[in-house]
């Protein structure tokens, strides 16, 4: 190359960032002067293996760029000993040594960058980039010398200074006693853990350890009412070592979190209770995830949680008595920090924790984390956000303009208040069929893979037997109701179907169906009038929340519906349709995110600016209060028909063939009255005998 030649370029991905830089220049020195993020341990002595790349090969003639392995320095004696010692996978160079000697496209590969738990993320194009809000930093530190009485400490941080250019370092006070004794042991050899996403922006020193420390975790946990979730992370990889879940001992202070704010309120030592319940239970899953991975509790060094505003005030020790009551005051609604020791979590004394900033008195830290994860604020679409519980929680927006409720939905659709509804276990009735001609059903069960109409699925329920109804099967069994013709849109039994099958049969003033008769022991399993009402209202709560945020977003219709939580998982979008849970979509673009809001504890695990941008954010979403909207009242009116009293869900016909309904007589809907016709002509011809 001629001395006019411009630099190479060097061009790092997955981030696209590029720039030019002199021959020789490290390849880890040209990514951070790009803002790449690429880890180090050991500060570019080739020990630590942490700064692995991989140079992508050919031409690419969109960026310009011939990238060829000639364009990288050979291996040195350094690098050479790491492959020698610790080996490399083939095609891997250690950054700190490998030097620009002409155009390359760099690879930063993908378990630095991207999750595994989150790479569906991949499929729309977003990267979560990896930048932890812990850095291990290992240096070699100069030995005292009477001449220069600068004390250990003080050696210690500046030699941090001069090597990773931290200025100004704290040192947590409860290393102070052991500086010197760890100074020593490894000849003044040590790494730092450093914090570097304190308040006040003020790095610190949260653990010291002799010689090479060459590892760091994470965890991120989701605490809801029933279960507890948590993911335990390599901070230096962005591998997901083991995740794993636990209930909520709290349940036995009450079911659903009002009962547990009652308990708050009649018990003097209540939260004192729920709060020790819930430390225990995060320990001892913190034990559970370590065992699995194969990891000491005392290398986790920060954590992130995510919970519901209750479960938020009880987890931190806070009194959750003025969320049970208007006008919901939190405690705090920004996000959260400290020292994990004092709020009894058992990690590395110097582990921090951090908890997402709750968006509204019933809308917490986890619809943050939903939200961080999903991301409605940086679509072009309109994103209807839902996470089912006791309490639906709702973001709507897209770029620019965000608004978020919740919608008291009770516990109907978790199984709860339904005469043969349980929670989703083996055994429950989980997906049902209903014969519009017979009216006869089908179903199938968790933990058995036939259809109860299929040969053999008696002998294979034995197992699990046919215990109730989860909250997935009542959406689908009330929806075929509905389609079947077992039920009016406003949600009444046809009573006078009872001539024509002996599934619905009369109970006191009100008539049921019959799902499964009792056998071997088991219960008799059917719905009755107060199940179907008690989803009538469960999903007009939810539905009418919706549409009160879409009155103040402006729309109609939403371009596309996710669906966060358990529920959100299992329950099948045409029949959440069908039953008008949610607004009219087209199908396509209704997709359940499992745990959404344990993605965004995970994303805000990772990469420190995932909580500014939250904390940013959750400042700007316009909060509604649904109780104190006028219109809620007759929104919720509306929404207790099926689908909707005054929304003909268009979408949804061009899919599903929908009842005749007054909306069809008045011509609001295109509704293909053809098969509903032939079921009753069919039937008839039965009952004939025809
Ligand atoms: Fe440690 Fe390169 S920075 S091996």
């Amino acid at each position: 190359m001629n001395s006019e030649a411009p630099n190479p370029l060097v061009l790092f991905m997955p981030s696209g960032k590029r720039g030019r830089f002199p021959i020789g220049t490290p390849i880890l020195d040209a990514a951070r002067s790009l803002g790449v993020y690429v880890e180090s341990v050991c500060g570019g002595r080739a020990t630590c293996g942490r700064c692995q790349i991989e140079i992508q090969e050919g031409n690419f003639a969109k960026h310009k760029i011939v990238s060829s392995l000639d364009h990288i320095s050979a291996k040195g004696p350094k690098e050479e000993r790491y492959e020698r010692v610790r080996g490399l996978p083939e095609g891997r160079r250690l950054s700190c040594s490998a030097t620009v000697q002409g155009d390359l496209v760099v690879d930063v590969p993908q378990d630095t960058v991207i999750n595994a738990q989150i790479i569906r993320k991949a499929a729309t194009d977003r990267v979560i980039e990896r930048n932890p809000a812990i850095q291990m930093c290992y240096v070699e530190v100069d030995e005292p010398d009477m001449h220069k009485p600068l004390g250990d400490l003080d050696r210690l941080k500046a030699v941090l200074a001069k090597d990773w250019g931290w200025k100004d370092l704290r040192v947590a006070q409860h290393l102070i006693p052991e500086v010197q004794k760890i100074l020593r042991k490894e000849n003044w050899a040590v790494t730092a853990a450093i914090h570097k996403d304190m308040e006040l922006s003020r790095a610190t020193v949260i653990a010291l350890y002799p010689g090479l420390k060459n590892e760091a975790y994470g965890i991120a946990c989701d605490i809801g009412s029933t279960t507890i979730a948590m993911h335990l992370v390599s901070l230096l990889s962005g591998r997901v070592v083991a995740s794993s879940g636990a209930p909520n001992p709290q349940i036995r202070f009450g079911e659903d979190v009002m009962s547990r704010v009652s308990y708050v309120m009649m018990n003097p030592d209540g939260r004192e209770a729920m709060t020790k319940a819930v430390h225990e239970a995060v320990n001892g899953l913190i034990g559970k995830v370590c065992g699995e991975g194969g990891v000491d509790r005392n290398d986790i060094f920060d954590s992130v949680f995510v919970c519901n505003p209750i479960m938020h005030h009880l987890f931190l020790g806070i009194d959750p008595t003025e969320l049970g009551q208007a006008p919901f005051a939190l405690a705090v609604s920004g996000a959260v920090q400290g020292w994990a020791h004092d709020i009894g979590i058992e990690v590395n004394r110097g582990a921090r924790f951090y908890v997402l900033p709750c968006i509204a008195g019933h809308v917490g830290a986890d619809a943050a984390g939903a939200t961080l994860s999903e991301g409605p604020y940086r679509q072009d679409k309109m994103m209807l956000l839902v996470d089912v519980g006791t309490n639906a929680e709702i973001v709507l927006g897209k770029r620019g303009h965000v608004v978020a409720a919740s919608s008291p939905t009770g516990p109907a659709f978790e199984g709860a208040e339904i005469s043969s509804g349980q929670r989703a276990a083996p055994g429950a009735i989980e997906r049902v069929r209903i014969d519009p001609v017979t009216y006869e059903p089908k179903y199938r069960v968790i933990g058995v893979d036939k259809w109860s109409d299929e040969e053999g699925f008696e002998e294979a329920a034995k197992t699990t037997g046919v215990t109730g109804i989860c909250g997935s099967a009542i959406i689908e069994v009330v929806a075929e109701m509905y389609l079947s013709g077992l039920i009016s849109e406003d949600g009444v039994i046809d009573g006078a179907l009872a001539a024509a099958t002996p599934r619905i049969f009369q109970n006191g003033r009100t008539f049921s169906y019959l799902l499964r008769e009792s056998r071997d022991g088991g219960p008799r399993i059917s719905v009755t009038q107060n199940d179907i009402r008690a989803i009538q209202l469960a999903k007009a709560a939810l539905y009418a929340g919706t549409k009160l945020l879409m009155e103040k977003q402006g729309i109609t219709e939403v371009d596309t519906i996710r669906f966060a939580g358990a529920f959100g998982s299992f329950i099948d979008p045409k029949y959440a349709m069908v039953l008008g849970l949610i607004p009219d979509c087209d199908l396509d673009e209704v997709k359940a995110v499992g745990n959404a809001a344990g993605t965004g504890a995970l994303m805000a695990l990772l990469n420190r600016d995932h909580r500014r941008e939250i904390e940013r954010e959750v400042a700007s979403i316009d909060k509604i209060e649904t109780a104190l909207e006028p219109d809620f009242q007759q929104l919720f009116i509306n929404a207790m028909a099926l689908p909707n009293k005054v929304d003909s869900f268009p979408k949804l016909r061009t899919v599903v063939k929908m009842p005749e309904s007054k909306l069809a007589d008045a011509g609001l809907a295109g509704v293909d009255n053809a098969p509903r016709r032939r079921s009753r002509e069919e039937r008839a011809a039965r009952r004939r005998g025809g």
